[in-house]
Formats: C-alpha cells, sequence, structure tokens
C-alpha cells in the first residue's frame, strides 16, 4: 500500500532553495550538530598516511597516526595558513606547517618551531591543532564538528550500524572516490536520491526503467529512510547476482538497499557492491557530493580472486560513474525551476512512487522550524513514523 492514496503537493517554498537565512538556519540545525562520513581507512591504510578535505567551510586534516586515525583543522595555529593543501600524501612523523615549518605531533600538539626563541614566552606544546571528534564504523570514518555529539553508534542507530559494518567490512575494497562540485542547493540532489521515477528518462542506459513497483518497500523511520528493491523474480539483476554471488562464494543477496540517514547520508547497494554518499551544502544555491564505492570480492590470495577483483572494480568504477554524471546533468536545471518565485502555484507534485520526498521534506520543515508552502496537501499524510508497505 502506498502511504497516500493520491499525489501530494511539494511542501517546501522556492526560497528554502536559495536564501540564505535559510541556508544559515540548515547548516546550524542540521549539518553542525550531526556526523559525517569523510572517508574510508582503505584511503589512508598506513601509519602516517593524510588526507585532506573541505567540510562545512572548515578545511580539515585525517591523519593516520599511532593513536588511530585523528582529525584536525587544517590550519595552522602560528598565522593560520593550511598545513598542506594536498589532497592526500603521507607525514611519516609530524605534520608540518607548509608556510614557516612548525610541526605537530600525533596528538597535534607542536612540538618542533623554527627559531623558536624569537616567540618567547611560550611553553612547549602550547599551541596545539584544533581536534574534532572522529569514529569509525566498519571502514567508515566520520567525523563531528559538535563536542556534545552522541556516539556515531547512536547516532546511526543498530540498524545502519549493522549494515556499515557487514557492507563496508574490512574485506571490502576501494572501487572509486569521487568528489563532485553541483550547482544546486544540497536539498535537490538529496530529492532526486529519493526517487525512482526519474530512471527511465535519466539513467536509460544503467537501469532501463523504474522499478517493478510490487517488488518494492519502504520503512520510514524518525531520522532515517529505508527503501528495499526485492528483484528475486526480476532476472536481469537476479541472474548476474547469482553468477556473482557463486564466484566470490557467498550466499546470493537479491535485495538493492538504499537509506537516507537524514540529512545528508546515503548508503545504497547490492551484490558486491555498496556506496555511500554524503552531499554537504557549499552555498545556498551550490553543494559538493562525496561519493564512495566498495565492492568484496572474495578470497584475495588466488589468481582468480585478482582477475575477480579487477573486473568488480572495472564495472563498480564505470557504473557508478555513468550514474553520477547522468544525475549530475540535471541537477542545475531542477535547481533553476524549483527556486523560480514564479513557479506554478497548482504545481510541484510529488506522487506515490516519489514519497520518501514528502517525508524528507517534512523532516527539514520540522527540524529548522520552517512554514511550508501556502499550497495545502491535497491529502495530509498521515501515517506513523515507522511504517513498511509494498508498492501496490
Ligand atoms: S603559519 Fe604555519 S608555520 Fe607559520
Ligand atoms: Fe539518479
Amino acid at each position: 500500500m502506498f502511504r497516500n492514496s493520491n499525489h501530494v503537493p511539494q511542501i517546501l517554498r522556492p526560497d528554502h532553495y536559495f536564501s540564505p537565512e535559510q541556508s544559515e538556519v540548515e547548516r546550524d540545525r542540521l549539518f553542525l550538530p550531526a556526523w559525517h562520513c569523510v572517508g574510508v581507512k582503505a584511503l589512508l591504510p598506513n601509519q602516517g598516511d593524510f588526507l585532506t578535505l573541505e567540510l562545512l567551510e572548515r578545511p580539515l586534516i585525517l591523519w593516520n597516526t599511532a593513536q588511530g586515525i585523528r582529525t584536525y583543522l587544517n590550519v595552522c595555529t602560528h598565522r593560520f595558513s593550511t598545513l598542506t593543501d594536498k589532497p592526500c600524501g603521507h607525514f611519516a612523523k609530524n605534520l608540518k606547517c607548509q608556510y614557516h615549518g612548525w610541526e605537530y605531533d600525533g596528538e597535534g600538539n607542536t612540538c618542533k618551531i623554527p627559531d623558536a626563541q624569537s616567540f618567547r614566552p611560550l611553553k612547549k606544546g602550547e599551541l596545539g591543532l584544533r581536534e574534532y571528534r572522529t569514529e569509525t564504523v566498519g571502514q567508515l570514518i566520520f567525523v563531528t564538528l559538535n563536542e556534545n555529539a552522541p556516539d556515531l553508534r547512536t547516532f546511526l542507530g543498530p540498524e545502519l550500524v549493522a549494515l556499515a559494518e557487514q557492507r563496508f567490512s574490512p574485506e571490502h575494497r576501494l572501487t572509486l572516490v569521487r568528489d563532485t562540485h553541483i550547482d544546486c542547493n544540497w536539498k535537490i540532489v538529496i530529492e532526486n536520491i529519493l526517487e525512482s521515477y526519474h530512471i527511465a528518462m535519466v539513467h536509460p542506459k544503467s537501469f532501463a526503467d523504474y522499478p517493478v513497483p510490487e517488488h518494492c518497500f519502504h520503512e520510514f523511520h524518525a531520522d532515517y529512510d529505508h527503501f528495499i528493491h526485492d528483484f528475486t523474480d526480476e532476472p536481469r539483476y537476479a541472474k548476474p547476482e547469482r553468477i556473482i554471488a557463486k564466484l566470490i562464494g557467498r550466499a546470493p543477496d537479491y535485495r538493492w538497499h538504499h537509506i537516507l540517514r537524514y540529512p545528508n547520508i546515503v548508503m545504497g547497494g547490492a551484490g558486491p557492491w555498496h556506496y555511500i554518499q554524503m552531499v554537504w551544502p557549499t552555498s545556498p544555491t551550490t553543494c559538493r557530493s562525496r561519493w564512495i564505492t566498495m565492492h568484496y570480492s572474495g578470497s584475495k590470495a588466488s589468481w582468480w580472486g585478482f582477475l575477480l577483483h579487477r573486473a568488480l572494480l572495472r564495472f563498480g568504477r564505470r557504473t557508478a560513474l555513468q550514474v553520477q554524471n547522468e544525475d549530475a546533468r540535471i541537477y542545475p536545471k531542477v535547481h533553476r525551476g524549483t527556486a523560480v518565485v514564479d513557479r506554478p502555484h497548482s504545481g510541484g507534485l510529488i506522487s506515490m512512487r516519489e514519497e520518501r520526498i514528502i517525508v524528507f521534506q517534512e523532516y527539514l520543515l520540522r527540524e529548522t522550524g520552517s512554514k511550508p508552502s501556502t499550497a495545502e496537501p491535497a491529502e495530509k499524510p498521515t501515517f506513523s513514523p515507522t511504517i513498511r508497505f509494498a508498492q501496490p
């Protein structure tokens, strides 16, 4: 059963997609309190490896230290240069600032200052790097900018933790990491991700058509939703899964999972491939996506295992890039129309198939204390926060 028996109107206003005030509220209430997946352990496997990224206007550096993976603000305490601008690399012993050469140890404390006597009085270790809380689940590395955030496992909840541990286990190998800058409000990307209605037009090569409705299931929870496509009876997908599962030595799983942990953590995948996608606003009308795919290819020891790994890597990369590129082409066009103040009042129809969007929009209004569009829903959604149903 659908949650709604008819379509409902979009409840976000045009200015939700371009207003600086709305963007600030979302940053403060949705993004700053949350945990963010910034990478996977496979990206910095050895002690000393680092990677950098930009998160919510803050340059960060993740560093694999003797005490584990630590995250610091990539800003030197001397005169605030970024320590390094390389996307990744290796600092064997200390982090070293690229400007005047101050060095920081694994704990983020200053440990070497060139011409230190000219900074008197200064105690050793007095000026440390700013550190952010870092926790992992499976191979996924999460960071929060909020000192008072609950621990990561509480934030994700048991179902998402179990899925992350299983789908990004140490046996999984890196398929693809990709950062994309997109000219649209971040919610345009999330809303697109939440519906399969665009598949026939936007992904004709990758997926061909909508999933069969009888095989689709939705679950809605307080802070995440979960879409499952059971393709047991769809040979187009089931046959390759059966063959791949046999090759890598595990039982076939004929389900495609897709989860949005509000506001911006997307986890999806089927067969040997699983991905996590983060979408961060970079301004009211632009955003950035970090997409990480991993795959499981069974034993690595044999020639056969190596060949299988290469095949899964190539196919997984090609498909993920193709799907992302297809979606990326449509985002600016959707943003252009959605953010127009004179857009038709009677439009903005959200179909039964697209109903995950309405739950996301309700979440957004609730959490930002914002008012809906003046157009009244044709039928007010009235269902319990956790519900599971098959689409008719
Ligand atoms: S700003 Fe880093 S050493 Fe001067
Ligand atoms: Fe898509």
